[in-house]
């Protein structure tokens, strides 16, 4: 559902082909491009992803899926059955960009795989630095399309230097207030009115941050109140700037 809603609202979410169907994924299997992303619903830091290199790979994995028991996965309790969701291989740097916001708080950091692995997220390698401008761009209008309290989104660059969205998270793993540094400075970056990214050496439990904007949401306003207030506004300037703030 995920994937279908980002597509409907134009956003850069990586190419996804979804089936219920065997036949169709047979029909499709020499149409598709190799190697292809797989994932299940299920499953985080990286360990229900795979790739699957040929048609003929794809055969049996799907013969798996669509058998009465479905697929055994990593997770004992889960079995895919009955569906396939892979995704076009980015072919890039290999780095996986979480972008977190909160209200108008972005933090965010880059993660790397292991070597020989192509999978990031859960390799422990946790590359904190300043993000891209369209990366935040991208993740500003995804967290205003789905209008929730919290939203993380990951995307991966290809080598034209686009950002694709590869999965978005309404909660996240967090075990520090640390969530993004930049030139070594722990802090966050607030969205203001006009379009600034003002950074911030601030640091904040992200929880507390997504209970507080629920709370100004839910109880306070509207969510349609809130977005035209503190994110539309700087979405439709079109330019985003960003500026050291705290000195
Ligand atoms: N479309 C893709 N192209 C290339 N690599 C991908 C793609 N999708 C995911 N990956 C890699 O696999 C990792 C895990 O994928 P992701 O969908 O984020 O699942 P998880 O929920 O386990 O983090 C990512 O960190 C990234 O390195
Ligand atoms: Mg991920």
């Amino acid at each position: 559902m995920s994937t279908y809603f980002l597509k409907m609202n134009g956003l850069p979410v990586a190419d996804t082909f979804i089936s219920n169907d065997y036949y169709e994924v047979e029909e499709m299997k020499t149409k598709l491009t190799y190697p292809l992303v797989s994932k299940r619903f299920h499953g985080a830091s990286s360990r229900e992803v795979d790739l699957i290199k040929n048609p003929g790979q794809l055969s049996r994995f799907s013969r798996k899926v669509f058998s009465f028991y479905g697929k055994k996965c990593t997770n004992a309790y889960f079995r895919q059955k009955n569906y396939v969701y892979f995704q076009r291989f980015i072919e890039g740097e290999g780095m996986d960009l979480r972008v977190n916001i909160v209200g108008n708080v972005i933090t965010g950091y880059f993660r790397k795989p292991k070597r020989n692995d192509f999978r990031a997220s859960g390799s422990g390698i946790v590359i904190k630095e300043d993000l891209p401008i369209e990366a935040i761009r991208v993740a500003l209008k995804t967290y205003s399309a789905i209008g929730k309290a919290m939203l993380g989104v990951d995307m991966m660059k290809d080598e034209n230097g686009k950002y694709w969205i590869i999965e978005i998270s309404p909660f996240i793993g967090v075990i520090t207030p640390i969530q993004m540094k930049v030139d070594d400075v722990p802090g966050c970056y607030f969205l203001l009115e006009d379009g600034t990214l003002e950074f911030k050496k601030e640091n904040y439990w992200p929880q507390e941050l997504a209970l507080r904007v629920f709370f100004e949401q839910t109880y306070l306003s509207s969510v349609e109140e809130w977005k035209k207030k503190h994110i539309d506004p700087a979405l439709r300037r079109g330019s985003l700037t960003k500026r050291i703030g705290n000195s």
